[in-house]
C-alpha cells in the first residue's frame, strides 16, 4: 500500500524515515514545494530499503499522491523557542488552504493524517477543505507516549506494558488522565507500592511537568522535534494500513466539544471508527472542557 507525506521538512521525512524503517508500506512518495528537497529526502530515506524492508521511495509532484491509502500532512513551520503551537494557526493555516485542496484533489480516497501544529485546529480546518474525506490529527499520541514513557522510567519497566492517555489538545491546555494510568494493569501507585518504589505527589509532578514541557525542552536543545512525532505518525499509519483498530489518542471532531481534540479513538482503515469518553476524576473532566474551551475560542479566529 502506498503512503504520501506532504511537507518533506524534519517531522514529515522522519515520519518517512520510520515509515521505511518499521515496512509499514509498499510505497511512500514525498511531496513539498522545494521539490529538491523532496528529492533529496526521498533519495537518502530509500538507500535504507535494501536493509530494512524494500519500500519503494520517491519524490514528485502533487499527482504522485494518487492512489495513497493515507496522506501525512506535514507541511508548515514548527514552533520555535518561546513559541506555542496555537501561535502557528494564522501561518499554517494559510499553507492549509493552498495544500489541503490539492491532496483532495489528488487523493480523494485517501485519509488525512494532520501532523502540523495547531494540529488540532488545522485537523479541524482540513475537514472542512477536504469535505466527506476521513481527516485525523496526531494529536496527543506523541504526549500519551511521553507521559508512558516517563512512568515506565520510574517504575522501572517496558513502557509498552505502561498505558495512560493525555486527553484535549496537544499543547499547553492538554490533561494528563491520571485516572487511566496503569502499569500491567495496576493502577500506579499499587505498581509502584507493589514493588517497593517511592512513589510521591513530588515524583508525579515531575512526570505531569516532563510531559507538558518535553517539546519546549527539547527545542531549547535541539530546534525541534521530529523523532518522538515521526514515530507516533508511523504508528497511526500503521493503524489506518493493517485496519488495525488500535486505540490511539489522535485528534478528531467531537461534537461534545465542538472541536477537534485528543480522545482515546479507534483507528482503522476508514480513519476514526470510534471514540471513547474515559471515565475521568471531576478535576480531569473539567480540566478536558477547559482545553476544549481554549481550542474552541482559538479557532474562532479560523472561521472568520
Ligand atoms: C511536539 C510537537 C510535535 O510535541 O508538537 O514535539
Amino acid at each position: 500500500m502506498k503512503v504520501a507525506v506532504v511537507g518533506a521538512g524534519l517531522v514529515g521525512a522522519t515520519a518517512a524515515y520510520a515509515l521505511t524503517l518499521r515496512g509499514s508500506c509498499s510505497d511512500l512518495v514525498l511531496v513539498d514545494r522545494d521539490e529538491a528537497r523532496a528529492q533529496a529526502e526521498a533519495q537518502d530515506i530509500a538507500h535504507a530499503a535494501p536493509v530494512s524492508h524494500g519500500t519503494r521511495v520517491s519524490s514528485g509532484g502533487y499527482a504522485a499522491l494518487a492512489d495513497a491509502r493515507v496522506v501525512v500532512v506535514a507541511a508548515g513551520a514548527n514552533q520555535q523557542p518561546g513559541e506555542s503551537r496555537l501561535d502557528l494557526l494564522d501561518k499554517n493555516a494559510a499553507i492549509f488552504r493552498a495544500v489541503i485542496p490539492q491532496i483532495a484533489h489528488h487523493a480523494p480516497q485517501a485519509v488525512l493524517l494532520i501532523a502540523t501544529n495547531p494540529v488540532d485546529l488545522l485537523t479541524d480546518l482540513a475537514g472542512r477543505l477536504a469535505p466527506g474525506q476521513s481527516v485525523l490529527g496526531s494529536g496527543t499520541v506523541l504526549d500519551s507516549a511521553r507521559f508512558r514513557h516517563m512512568i515506565a522510567q520510574r517504575a522501572n519497566v517496558d513502557p509498552r506494558h505502561v498505558h495512560g492517555y493525555v486527553l484535549g489538545e496537544h499543547g499547553d491546555s492538554e490533561v494528563l488522565a491520571w485516572s487511566t494510568a496503569a502499569v500491567a494493569g495496576l493502577p500506579v501507585a499499587d505498581f509502584m507500592a507493589a514493588r517497593g518504589l517511592e512513589w510521591t505527589p513530588e515524583l508525579r509532578g515531575e512526570i505531569d511537568t516532563g510531559t507538558r514541557d518535553a517539546a519546549a525542552t527539547i527545542i531549547q536543545g535541539k530546534r525541534a522535534t521530529y523523532y518522538g512525532i515521526g514515530a507516533a505518525l508511523a504508528r497511526i499509519a500503521e493503524a489506518v494500513l493493517g485496519d488495525r483498530r488500535s486505540v490511539l489518542t489522535v485528534s478528531a471532531p467531537t461534537p461534545e466539544y465542538g472541536v477537534s481534540l485528543s480522545l482515546p479513538r479507534i483507528v482503522g482503515a476508514g480513519g476514526v471508527e470510534g471514540t471513547l469518553l474515559p471515565t475521568l476524576t471531576p478535576q480531569e473532566a473539567a480540566a478536558l472542557q477547559e482545553s476544549a474551551d481554549v481550542l474552541q475560542k482559538r479557532g474562532e479566529r479560523l472561521k472568520a
